[in-house]
């Protein structure tokens, strides 16, 4: 795909490498500019802040800056200047490098919270505004502004038209970022390493690890700690988690079962042994006829009676 996602970000959102894919194909194809990419980086405020200031000596936090990797003349674009577009051939990559884009992930989720739309679109959103400038727009006058305004729709019609859905995580993509998780453990005592990784409803992800404790009963599981890493983060509703042990298939624990049944939307469990196969069980089954927030008149949204 010519478009290279990098994460300098420990957090993941979920389908993300397609949503952009399809953003910068729809940006470049527009333009009339072939077998042309950019690189996208997820990263920090601060990381965001601090190229902001060494590269643009500008001291405050930005949600995309973009490095073109050539300048167009005044008033012209890559498409009007191929041959300016062919130089920029980068052997190891195989096609075109039109340059870099670098987007702050918490600068995106304030944004797409404050539109009322999803993560993922707000990032297609700024990768998108981000691909133009790279190839020469920009939005200093009205007119240039305008300019640049309609090709970003544009390219976002057409990045949504040719998708059905939001591709979902996979249970095997969700699985593998629990045993990557699972690294992490802290399980002196037990040696049994647990790592977990849940999905929101909004397609992010937060994974968990168990951190245990010379008090032994002072333990949290790997399910609870991502639990606590998402609700830090906002994220209050869960469509799946996947858990592994390492000795043998980590079922949650009862505790932990009935943790996740208070944030449950249709919650399914993909659990296995590390290096084995998973089973996918929903958490109803696990839990039959919990007890939940409904039964205290607690709404989905967590307000109370
Ligand atoms: N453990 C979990 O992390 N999740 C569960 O649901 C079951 C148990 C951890 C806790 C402890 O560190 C170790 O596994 C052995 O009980």
């Amino acid at each position: 795909m010519p478009f290279e996602l990098q994460w300098a970000v420990e957090e993941r959102v979920a389908g993300l490498e397609a949503l952009l894919g399809r953003v910068c194909e729809a940006c470049f194809q527009l333009e009339g500019v072939e077998n042309a990419g950019m690189t996208v980086r997820i990263a920090s405020a601060e990381e965001v802040r601090g190229l902001n200031r060494t590269m643009r000596g500008i001291d405050r936090e930005t949600d995309v800056l973009s490095f073109p990797g050539a300048a167009f003349r005044p008033g012209r674009t890559a498409g009007m200047d191929p041959a300016r577009v062919r130089r920029l051939y980068d052997p190891s990559l195989g096609w075109r490098n039109l340059g870099d884009c670098v987007i702050s992930l918490s600068r995106a989720r304030e944004q797409a919270r404050e539109y009322g739309h999803s993560l993922a679109r707000e990032l297609g959103y700024l990768t998108a505004h981000s691909a133009f400038h790279l190839m020469g727009y920009d939005h200093e006058t009205p007119k240039d502004r305008a300019a640049m305004r309609q090709m970003e729709e544009r390219a976002m019609a057409m990045a949504s038209l040719a998708r059905t859905e939001e591709p979902p995580m996979t249970d095997q993509q969700l699985y593998d970022l629990a045993c990557e998780a699972m690294h992490n453990s802290y399980a002196p005592y037990s040696g049994f390493k647990v790592g977990a990784c849940l999905l929101s409803s909004d397609g992010r992800v937060f994974q968990g690890c168990n951190i245990e404790n010379a008090s032994y009963g002072a333990t949290i599981c790997a399910e609870r700690s991502a639990v606590s890493r998402a609700m830090m983060e906002g994220a209050r509703s869960f469509t799946a988690i996947a858990v592994v042990g390492s000795g043998a298939q980590a079922w949650p624990c009862g505790i932990c079962r009935q943790v996740l049944n208070e944030f449950s939307d249709g919650m399914r469990v993909i659990c296995g042994q590390y290096g084995q196969d998973f089973e996918v069980v929903p958490l109803a089954e696990l839990l039959p006829h919990s007890f939940g927030p409904e039964h205290l008149g607690v709404q989905e949204d967590g307000h109370g009676k």
